[in-house]
C-alpha cells in the first residue's frame, strides 16, 4: 500500500483552538482522522506535525529517500524558509509529488502571506478549503501519483 506522508509546520499543532474563525474548530485528530477515512484502503495516511524547522527538512529528506508523495502545510515556514524550500525542492526535482496546501486561502489575508518561497518548486497548490485542501490534495496525488 502507497504511503502519503501529510507534513504540517508551526502551530498547526493548535488547530481547534487557533484562530477558529481562520482555521476552523476541528483539531490535528479530525484531520488524521477525515484523511485516514478519505484514503480507505488506498493509502496510508502518516500525518506529522512540528515547529521545528531541521525536523520538518529530515522528514523531506526522507520522503525523497522512500520515494514517499507529500503533502505539505508550511505553515508560517511558507513565506520565508528557503531551507524549507530547498528541502522541498529535493522531492520534486528527484521526480517526486508534493503539494503545498493551506486551510485559509493566504491570498486574502496579511500582504506578507501572499509570498510563498514553496509554490515554486511545489507540484501543485491548493488552499482556501479548510481541511477539504487536504482532502483534494489526496486526491490530486491519486491522478498524477497511484
Ligand atoms: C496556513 C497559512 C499560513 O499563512 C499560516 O502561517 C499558517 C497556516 C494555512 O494552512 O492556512 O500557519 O499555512
Amino acid at each position: 500500500m502507497t504511503t502519503v506522508l501529510v507534513l504540517n509546520g508551526p502551530n498547526l499543532g493548535r488547530l481547534g483552538s487557533r484562530e477558529p474563525d481562520v482555521y476552523g474548530h476541528q483539531d490535528m485528530a479530525a484531520l488524521r482522522a477525515l484523511l485516514q477515512a478519505e484514503a480507505g484502503e488506498g493509502y496510508t495516511i502518516d500525518l506529522r506535525q512540528t515547529d521545528d524547522e531541521a525536523e520538518m527538512i529530515h522528514w523531506l529528506h526522507g520522503a525523497v529517500d522512500s520515494a514517499t508523495p507529500v503533502i505539505l502545510n508550511p505553515a508560517a515556514f511558507t513565506h520565508y524558509s528557503y531551507a524549507l524550500r530547498d528541502a522541498a525542492a529535493l522531492v520534486t526535482k528527484s521526480g517526486g509529488t508534493l503539494i503545498e496546501v493551506h486551510i485559509s486561502n493566504p491570498h486574502a489575508r496579511e500582504e506578507f502571506r501572499h509570498t510563498s518561497v514553496i509554490s515554486g518548486i511545489a507540484t501543485g497548490v491548493i488552499a482556501g478549503f479548510g481541511f477539504d485542501s487536504y482532502v483534494l490534495a489526496l486526491w490530486a496525488i491519486g491522478r498524477i501519483a497511484p
